[in-house]
């Protein structure tokens, strides 16, 4: 081989050399993934398996007062909660007659005994005495580990109070013969 073909390989092989080391340069240039610490996409509603520690500590020391429902009902549209009540479905049927899912089925809640259907129902639920009335639903959906520690609703709850009253609204529907409002 001739001088000049040897240092055509020897100048590929720099060539090599320096690219490699580039992309290498470029890799470490390039910001570094973190895991993330909440759900990429959480599911709105559907208590996060590790809340940042520190938002979890901030809403138990300002537990906010919930607003009486009784005005906001009076505003509630029943459509708006059959909608809102989507993120429900996952774990609950509204229909009459409908199955235990991963929750109890919702038909006829309003006005009934709490944890009163045949579903498995936590001892935190079961050692709640009476029956759902409006405001008793109302602090329920609002923050059920804070109105029955220990329930087996794993779900956040619903903060905005129009979304509840109008959830609220359509727990009302769901009877032959609604219970009057408050
Ligand atoms: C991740 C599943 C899940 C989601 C989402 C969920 N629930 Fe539940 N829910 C449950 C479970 C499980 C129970 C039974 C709780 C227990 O036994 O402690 C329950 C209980 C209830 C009860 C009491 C029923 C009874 O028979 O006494 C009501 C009312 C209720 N849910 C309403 C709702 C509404 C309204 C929503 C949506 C805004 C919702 N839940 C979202 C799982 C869920």
């Amino acid at each position: 081989m001739s001088t000049f073909e040897w240092n055509k390989i020897a100048g590929s092989i720099l060539l090599a050399l320096l690219v490699i080391k580039v992309i290498d340069i470029a890799g470490d240039a390039m910001p570094h993934a973190k895991a993330p610490a909440k759900h990429a996409y959480p599911i709105e509603g559907v208590a996060q398996t590790q809340p940042a520690g520190g938002e979890a500590k901030e809403a138990k020391k300002a537990a906010p007062e919930v607003p009486a429902i009784a005005p906001l009902l009076a505003k509630a549209s029943t459509e708006d909660g059959q909608k809102a009540a989507r993120k429900c479905a996952i774990c609950h049927s509204f229909d009459k007659g409908g199955p235990n899912k991963v929750g109890p089925a919702l038909w006829g809640v309003l006005g009934g005994d709490i944890a009163e259907g045949s579903f498995a129902y936590s001892s935190a639920l079961k050692g709640l005495a009476g029956n759902w009335d409006f405001e008793k639903l109302n602090k329920f959906l609002h923050d059920p580990k804070g109105f029955a520690p220990g329930t087996k609703m794993a779900f956040a709850g619903v903060k905005n109070d129009k979304e509840r009253a109008a959830l609220i609204a359509y727990l009302r529907s769901l009877a032959d013969n609604p219970v009057p409002l408050p």
